[in-house]
């Protein structure tokens, strides 16, 4: 037992030495790489920016690259003792590493085809559907368990555990498709992407670390081989995609991100702990639900609007013309958000003007015009908090609902 254990922490070490060589050549290549993104039509305007310079979009292919690379090499340095022996060579475990970075690696290719077509919002959920599927077979040849434990309130009438069969695979699909669009949809000002998907990294990493000793080890290590390598290269991104933004992370990022922790999530048997560190996108997400159905109308960018003179980031706002005004479920939209106060509306005669439906906006309806790199550092206090009730969820008050 003390072998093993020290075995993994010496594999963890090694991990963790060839991400960090791995953060410094990501952080030599995105400088380097810029010119050849722009050149190749791939780039963008900073819109909450004066100047209309050319930034080169889809960086995330970088870091994405660095970390498959990474994971790649590391293969051996896990496997290594078991390659002579093929009697004892845990081919489960192997499948299920292969797997997970397969349905990476095909978020990343499906993401970078994305910033170059520009595709439309339906593909974007059939994208990470198709690409969650390697992962889903696995899942049902090692583990096949789709069986869920009650909480203890609620035993009394469901019973300890319900298998709930086919529904887990679809549970499990949507939650890859939830978290790479979650990400992608709270974004728009400089660094908000990568630094969410750093703090959610960051909150996992520790969350494996606590529960290493525990019985689930094996589903722990196994969440920081992959989590370590994919922080490490995210890192550099970080640096270059903050204010000002010399490079933007582009679509490509946001799936890679999203799928990498809807893997450690569904091959960890962690999903619900992932959840708890998707509070703010799982909000973002509800809040934004009427736009993405066409509700109220969805304008292509919903990010805060910029003010040359002040230097400050406004609400952008959405108008709704006196026909949307007469669709039942808009009135009802309509209601529900002016009675929980978290919209604001100015309306004449013949329009309604109202917020565009995302976090990022709500902060600025109530906070009022903020500049663009304190709105992204607010944004981020706020996952950082989230995370930390989630450990509070997740260790004192978890007790009173499960056998921990
Ligand atoms: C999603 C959002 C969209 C938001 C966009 C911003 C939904 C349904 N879609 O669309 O509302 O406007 O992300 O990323 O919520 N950009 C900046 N500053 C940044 C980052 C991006 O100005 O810090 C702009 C640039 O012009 C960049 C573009 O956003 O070229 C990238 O947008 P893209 O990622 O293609 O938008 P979507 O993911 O489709
Ligand atoms: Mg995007």
């Amino acid at each position: 037992m003390d072998f093993i254990y020290l075995h993994t922490m010496w594999i963890l070490i090694i991990l963790t030495f060839i991400s960090s060589v791995a953060y410094f050549i990501t952080d030599e290549l995105i400088p380097k790489l810029k010119e050849l993104f722009i050149k190749a039509g791939l780039y963008g305007i900073d819109l909450c920016k004066t100047s209309k310079d050319k930034v080169p979009e889809a960086l995330g292919v970088v870091s994405g690259c660095t970390f498959l690379v990474t994971s790649f090499l590391f293969i051996p340095i896990v496997f290594g003792n078991n390659l002579m022996d093929v009697k004892s060579f845990p081919h489960s475990e192997f499948a299920e590493l292969l797997a997970a970075l397969l349905s990476i690696c095909c978020m990343l290719l499906l993401g970078f085809a994305d910033d170059v077509l520009d595709l439309r919002w339906r593909y974007k959920l059939l994208l990470p559907t198709i690409a969650s599927l390697p992962l889903l077979v696995v899942y049902y040849v090692n583990f096949n368990s789709t069986t869920i434990i009650v909480p203890i309130p609620l035993r009394q009438i469901l019973g300890t555990t319900i298998n709930i069969g086919f529904v887990y695979y679809i549970y499990m699909g949507m939650l890859a498709v939830f978290c790479t669009n979650a990400i992608n949809i709270l974004a728009g000002i400089n660094g908000l992407e990568v630094g969410q998907s750093v703090i959610i990294a960051s909150s996992v990493i520790i969350f494996n670390i606590l529960e290493l000793g525990g019985d689930q080890s094996k589903a722990h290590t196994f969440s920081l081989y992959v989590m370590i390598p994919y922080l490490f290269t995210t890192l550099p991104l970080l640096k270059h995609n903050w204010y000002p933004s010399k490079v933007f992370v582009g679509d490509t990022f946001c799936y890679v991100s999203g799928m990498t922790f809807a893997v450690v999530a569904i091959l960890g048997h962690f999903s619900k702990t992932v959840l708890l560190f998707f509070i703010p996108q799982i909000f973002n997400f509800i809040y934004s639900v009427p736009q993405l159905f066409h509700i109220i109308p969805c304008p292509r960018h919903r990010l805060p609007k910029y003010c040359a003179e002040t230097d400050l980031l406004q609400t952008s706002v959405t108008v709704l013309s006196k026909k949307d005004q007469d669709n039942l479920l808009t009135k009802f939209v309509l209601k529900i958000f002016k009675l929980l106060a978290i919209v604001n509306i100015n309306e004449n005669n013949e329009c309604i003007y109202m917020n565009n439906l995302t976090l990022i906006n709500l902060f600025l309806v109530k906070l009022g015009p903020t500049s663009e790199v304190s709105l992204t550092k607010r944004l981020l206090c706020l996952q950082i908090i989230c995370s930390c009730f989630a450990f509070l969820i997740r260790y004192p008050l978890a007790s009173y609902f499960y056998n921990i």
